[in-house]
């Protein structure tokens, strides 16, 4: 599928995904939506990519929504099936195998927001801009904001953040933990591709299994969660990169992970 609105590429086993319609600073249409999707699909089928980067193209905007203009005219049926794609999309994003980190770039409002949230890891750059501008336009936030931004941020910064409609700079969301960095804008993919390159070098089974455990685990009780961690902590010991992980340790050299 050729894409017309995302860009994409892969090297040393890092995707980088970038949402490219800068004239509506990165604004999430149906299209859009849908080539993310596709994408998404394509990049959690293939085992060469150990760690996956989302941002957004130019200097001043991540995502800085859904496209408003796109769903001024639309109905009830039709309003409901747009969430619908999004929001299936950023559960594809959330459960890909591989960590996903938000490079946010710039604003990361509504549709933005959710899309970081959607991911593992958020690193922002100083002139990024949080928020959840919904409830202005006279909708709620529709791409899972409801849910994951307060899982994220505890519940009382998260609703306050969508019964305003404010915006937060990046130190704010800093602070209240929406992001985990804040870097300078010229240093943002850099900052961004050496913790990817951090993680891609640890074994990948091991990586992907931990995510799928914090993950499962995250919206259940603490006794069902420590079960899928006895699943996936039992699975790595059937795996090669467990031998040469241990071995190595032993054997005081480097560890090579073939991701076996
Ligand atoms: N949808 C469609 N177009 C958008 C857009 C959006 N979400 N955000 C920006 N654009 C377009 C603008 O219409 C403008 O296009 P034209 O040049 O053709 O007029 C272009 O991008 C540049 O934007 P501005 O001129 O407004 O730039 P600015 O620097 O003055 O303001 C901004 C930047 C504060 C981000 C402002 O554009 C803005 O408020 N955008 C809307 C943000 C928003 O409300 N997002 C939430 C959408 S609802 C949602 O996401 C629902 C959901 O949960 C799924």
């Amino acid at each position: 599928m050729d894409y017309k609105n995302i860009l994409y590429s892969a090297e040393n086993g890092i995707a980088t995904i970038t949402i490219n319609r800068p004239k509506a600073l990165n604004a999430l249409n149906t299209e859009t939506v849908s080539e993310l999707r596709d994408l998404v699909g394509k990049i959690a089928a293939d085992s060469e990519i150990k760690v996956v980067v989302i941002t957004g193209s130019g200097s001043k905007s991540f995502v800085a929504g859904a496209d408003i203009v796109e769903m001024s005219t639309k109905n009830a049926v039709e309003g409901r099936a747009f969430g619908k794609i999004g929001q299936d999309t950023f559960t594809e994003i959330e459960n890909m195998p591989q960590p996903v980190i938000a490079a946010i770039n710039g604003f990361a409002l509504g549709g933005g927001c959710e899309l970081s949230c959607a991911c593992d890891i958020r690193y922002a750059s100083e002139n990024a801009k949080f928020g959840q501008p919904e409830v202005g336009l006279g909708i709620t936030p529709g791409f899972g904001g409801t849910q994951r931004l307060p899982r994220v941020v505890g519940r009382g910064y998260g609703k306050e953040l969508i019964f305003t409609a404010g915006m937060i700079d990046a130190q704010e969301a800093y602070r209240i933990g929406l992001v985990n960095k804040v870097v300078p804008q010229e240093e943002l993919m850099d900052t961004v591709y050496a913790l990817a390159k951090k993680i891609a070098k640890n074994a990948p089974i091991a990586v992907q299994l931990s995510k799928a455990a914090i993950n499962r685990g995250i919206n259940c009780d603490v006794i069902t969660g420590i079960a899928y961690e006895d699943e996936v902590f039992g699975l790595c010991f059937a795996t090669e990169d467990q031998k040469e992980g241990m071995g190595a340790f032993v054997e005081k050299r480097k560890a090579t992970f073939t991701g076996k």
